[in-house]
């Protein structure tokens, strides 16, 4: 058998992370069934990933565009071409990331714990009046103390429930691209640090036991979920929807942790990490790939699609229904409903019809 340098690295600092790890459940992933195998992995950059695909005339947007993942994969996106929309927690931090990019961007304010800062973004994107062809929901936190944001824990309210409500407010400019893809930038933690229960139906604020990393798991869990659920309600349409785990990578994402914690993640990320440009990759390649059309539905790691083993919830499809319909109850105010367009007279492309919801909220 052979063992890379990289895989043999990944064993000993996944040794030295371990006891940092709260909830485990024997998690492996093996590679997905029935979906392309992609030529690239985790030493690809964003770059390696899009190259020779034009994406002019195509729209993306980038949550957390000024910082990390989401800087990287805007600038890449923009590099091929695309138009991008990025978004910042103020404008000021939107602005100053477009302008270092080449290409056309637009900032735009978002802040995902404030509902009304969310339908504004909405908004201002809608008002262009165009179709959206890729939604890439990358901003994320990770640390700080136990808060509760929107009736639910801090992590849940802005990593998972801000995105939710983004989408929703976005999914009719996503029907009229002519393959819109949602990418939701989840995590290994979804499956590492979350709850062993999964979802916290009964304790969404988290009162009971919290810690910093199984609060982000957690969220990270119900990015996954979200994702997963929204691909089943669009089957028959010609959106799809993925999520992903960049790898682990030196951002600013630990910020908010205390200085322990810092220190081993830059430590973390010095023997096994990716760079930013590699950790940008999997977002691009789910975001532009031709490969994967059709594709929906699935979690990737390192540019392929995988399947989570062991008894975690990555694909428990009775939490992901569960927590959409929970999600929709706690932004209800904010929602808008969308009728799906009849692609009757549209067969070619279209991933087959589904009895779901006609209407999805
Ligand atoms: N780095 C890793 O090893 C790693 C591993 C697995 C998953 N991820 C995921 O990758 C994504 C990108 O993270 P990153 O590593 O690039 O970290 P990062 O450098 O800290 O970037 C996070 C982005 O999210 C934004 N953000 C944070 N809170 C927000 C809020 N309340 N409203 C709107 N935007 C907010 C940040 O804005 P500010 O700069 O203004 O705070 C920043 O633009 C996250 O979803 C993260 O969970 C990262």
């Amino acid at each position: 058998m052979n063992f890379s340098r990289r895989t043999f690295l990944k064993a000993s600092s996944a040794a030295l992370v371990a006891p940092a790890i709260p909830a485990c459940s024997g998690a492996d992933v093996v590679p997905a069934t029935g979906i392309p195998v992609s030529p690239f992995d985790e030493d690809s950059t964003a770059e390696a990933v899009t190259e020779g695909i034009d994406l002019s005339g195509k729209i993306a947007v980038v949550t957390g565009c000024n910082s990390g993942i989401g800087f990287e994969t805007m600038r890449v996106l923009a590099l091929r071409g695309a138009y991008v929309i990025g978004t910042g927690r103020t404008l000021e931090k939107a602005q100053e990331a477009c302008a270092r990019v080449k290409g056309v961007t637009t900032p735009v304010q978002l802040e995902l714990a404030d509902f009304d800062s969310i339908v504004a973004c909405a908004e201002s994107i809608r008002s262009l009046n165009s179709p959206i062809d890729m939604l890439i929901c990358n901003a994320g936190l990770r640390g700080g103390e136990r808060e509760v944001v929107n009736g639910v824990e801090k992590h849940l309210a802005v990593n998972h429930l801000g995105h939710f409500l983004l989408v929703n407010r976005l999914l009719e400019r996503l029907y009229l691209a002519w393959q819109g893809r949602v990418v939701v930038v989840s995590s290994r933690a979804a499956y590492r640090g979350a709850p062993e229960e999964g979802i916290l139906f009964d304790d969404l604020k988290m009162l009971g036991d919290w810690d910093v990393g199984t609060a982000y798991g957690h969220s990270k869990l119900a990015n996954a979920l979200f994702s997963f659920e929204l691909a089943r309600l669009l089957k028959g349409t010609r959106i799809t929807s993925n999520s992903l785990h960049p790898g682990v990578i030196s951002t600013n994402i630990v910020r908010d942790e205390s200085a322990v914690v810092r220190y081993g993640f830059s430590l973390l990320t010095k023997v096994s990490g990716k760079t930013v440009e590699q950790g940008a990759a999997t977002s691009c390649y789910v975001a532009t790939s031709p490969l994967l059309g059709s594709t929906s539905g699935e979690y990737f790691e390192d540019c392929n699609a995988v399947t989570v083993t062991g008894t975690g919830h990555m694909h428990d499809r009775e939490q992901a229904s569960r927590l959409w319909l929970t999600s929709a109850e706690l932004t209800k105010d904010y929602l808008v409903t969308h009728k799906r367009p009849d692609w009757n007279e549209f067969r070619n492309g279209i991933r087959g019809t589904s009895e779901s919801a006609a209407e999805i909220q």
